[in-house]
């Protein structure tokens, strides 16, 4: 290992009651002050990752069911005729300003790419950046936030890495199991399709107002909650269901990942801008002009595969806006839909639909 490990995979992790006390009477750190671009919109571009990808040696092993070649959310290997392995991880800078909301952002984010293949997480690993000068209270609360957050899961925290760094990071590596026939693909849209979508939009434009000083408390409020949301509850209602492909929605955006869902497919998305479920004052700041860089990189990307818009701009830049632990996005017969809708709202959850999957056009998308 390059780096120099300074706790040990074995790590303790403080009670709330000490640490809280502890927390009270240090002063006041805005965590998300420490990083230029935070949470998912932190992500290297798609375009920019695709172009370094390419050059790498190309692996081949029968048991690899899901690797690199379709940008999906997560490695899956076969062990056996039963049963696979589901494996990924995520790590990013601090996305809130208190550290427990920190760590259960980071953590939810990190369990979604399971769900998103229809799997169940078994194990995760932390993966740690924490500044030397830093006070360690303030980790002790990020990991309690995130070892909640897999114990939510029904998984086990089983160790971690930990490593000095200006900016504090924070993710997990997890594994997790799946049926080798019954897994979803980031691809696999059949024409006829509907889309749903099972967060609000806007985490990325939400987080440019916080650090612009320009936020509500209802936006603010909104977005921690939605982001903190495991989508274990989600993948437990399609589950019921037929589902042709499904991805989860973070840092390359609604656009980002739908277009990848389409050229995977071989169809086009068509996206009903106005349908999209949304936070709170969102139109009001995209209106504003809040939109983080990576919306840009993410409209760059789907530009390559083409999209078309006939929406009105503030809508067009909120499916491109980059999302933090956002909902998955699937792909579902158009039988089902309906039923999949009304059980989603019973588990209270923001979920939409947002579109539909046609023939495939010029384009990858059309937003409407
Ligand atoms: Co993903
Ligand atoms: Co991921």
């Amino acid at each position: 290992e390059i780096l120099i490990g300074l706790v040990g995979s074995e790590m303790c992790i403080r009670d709330r009651v000490k640490t809280e006390r502890k927390l009270s009477k240090m002063e006041k750190v805005y965590l998300t002050k420490l990083a230029p671009n935070c949470g998912c919109a932190a992500k290297v571009g798609p375009g920019t990752l695709a172009g370094v990808l390419c050059g790498l040696p190309k692996f081949q092993d029968p048991n690899l069911l899901v690797g690199t070649e379709t940008s999906d959310d997560a490695a899956v290997y076969r062990i056996s005729d039963e049963l696979a392995m589901i494996q990924t991880l995520d790590f990013f800078t601090p996305v809130a300003d208190d550290p427990y909301d920190f760590g259960q952002i980071a953590a939810a984010n990190a369990l979604s790419d399971v769900y998103a293949m229809g799997g169940e997480p078994k194990t995760a690993l932390n993966i740690v950046a924490f500044p030397k000068d830093m006070d360690t209270a303030i980790l002790g609360e990020i990991l309690e936030g995130g070892a909640d957050k897999v114990m939510e899961a029904g998984a086990v925290l089983a160790g971690g890495h930990t490593i000095q760094d200006d900016t504090p990071k924070y993710g997990l590596s997890v594994t997790g199991f799946v049926h080798p026939e019954k897994f979803w693909k980031n691809y696999g849209a059949q024409t006829g399709d509907r889309l749903i979508l099972t967060k609000p939009l806007g985490t990325g434009i939400v987080n440019t107002a916080i650090k612009a000083d320009m936020v509500s408390e209802e936006a603010r409020e909104a977005a921690l909650k939605s982001m903190k949301t495991l989508n274990r509850y989600a993948r437990d209602v399609l589950k019921r269901h037929i589902v042709h492909a499904c991805t989860d929605v973070t840092g390359f955006g609604l656009g980002g990942h739908g277009t990848e869902m389409a050229d995977g497919s071989k169809k086009t998305l068509v996206i009903d801008a106005k349908a999209l479920p949304i936070l709170p004052d969102v139109e009001e700041y995209a209106s504003m002009g809040l939109i983080p860089g990576g919306a840009y990189r993410n409209r760059e990307f789907a530009a390559k595969s083409g999209y078309i818009s006939t929406a009105e701009l503030w809508r067009e830049d909120l499916v491109f806006d980059p999302q933090t632990s956002g909902g998955l996005l699937a792909a579902v017969p158009a039988d089902e839909a309906e039923e999949i809708l009304l059980e989603l709202s019973e588990s209270a959850l923001s979920c939409a639909m947002i579109g539909e999957v046609t023939d495939r056009e010029n384009h990858a998308l059309e937003i409407r």
